[in-house]
């Protein structure tokens, strides 16, 4: 069994079907891509299984529990966290607060390799801006200080959406060995990501959704060759 089990999973908003009937796993020890055009369901996927929508239906299966349909923050309180397409944090307050605010407000069942908040600052390249203003940060670092707040509330599955948006080569390169190493720490991962080049060189397993619906899952090099996935990215509007 792995530890995220998603079957069936279905979200409609009025007639438009986001999610059409999704069967996924995920483990702990592995970074898991998904991958598909703009508006095929992947935020939504991490909005109902983090808690931010209720499924239509189907069911989402964490260390063998049914939590579809459990509020946010008891979600992340199992381990579950995710970040935001758009960098969240407190702007008003230091980098710093925010950390500590995140990992107050963090999963209650620590394992035994979780971080302290020193650690997280000196692992996602922010020591010594602690005292630093969140909202004026340069974009970089602020997206730095995303993946560090989700640390810090302790995950065992980190859902990444889009991490890499907006960030240049190097800034992509220096979160892509970042986020290589969280499996090691025991944190499984989960990356939404439109850049090809990251996903294929950080995820030994790809899932492909199109208007909501698996198309394809595998290893990158064979997921990015088949017909189908093709057929979908040259026929996406641009
Ligand atoms: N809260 C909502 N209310 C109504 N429709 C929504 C809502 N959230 C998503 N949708 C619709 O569901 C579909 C899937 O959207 P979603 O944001 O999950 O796509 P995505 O794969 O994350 O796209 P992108 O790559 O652009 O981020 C789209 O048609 C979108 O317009
Ligand atoms: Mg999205």
């Amino acid at each position: 069994m792995s530890a995220l089990e998603i079957s069936g999973l279905r979200k409609t908003f009025g007639g438009v079907v986001a999610l059409d009937g999704v069967d996924l796993s995920i483990d702990l020890d592995e970074i898991l891509g998904i991958v598909g055009p703009n508006g095929s369901g992947k935020t939504t996927l991490f909005n109902v299984v983090t808690g931010a929508l209720k499924p239509t239906a189907g069911s989402v299966r964490w260390r063998g529990e049914n939590i579809a349909g459990l509020p946010a923050h008891q979600i992340a309180r199992k381990g579950l966290v995710r970040t935001f397409q758009q960098a969240m944090s407190f702007p008003a307050l230091s980098v710093r607060e925010n950390i500590l605010i995140a990992h107050e407000h963090g999963a209650a069942s620590v394992n035994g390799k979780s971080m302290s908040p020193s650690d997280i600052l000196h692992f996602v390249g922010l020591k010594g801006r602690e005292e630093e203003i969140a909202g004026s940060m340069p974009f970089g670092n602020l997206r730095r200080l995303g993946v560090a707040l989700a640390l810090a509330a302790r995950p065992a599955l980190l859902l990444l959406d889009e991490p890499a948006a907006g960030l240049n080569d190097g800034e992509t390169e220096q979160l892509a060995e970042i986020i290589l190493q969280l499996p090691g720490r025991g944190i499984g991962v989960c990356l939404i990501d439109h850049d090809m080049n990251l996903i294929a060189s950080i995820c030994r397993r790809l899932v492909v959704l199109n208007f909501g619906v698996k198309i394809a899952e595998g290893p990158p090099n064979k997921v990015l060759n088949d017909k189908k996935v093709v057929e979908v990215y040259l026929g996406a509007p641009t």
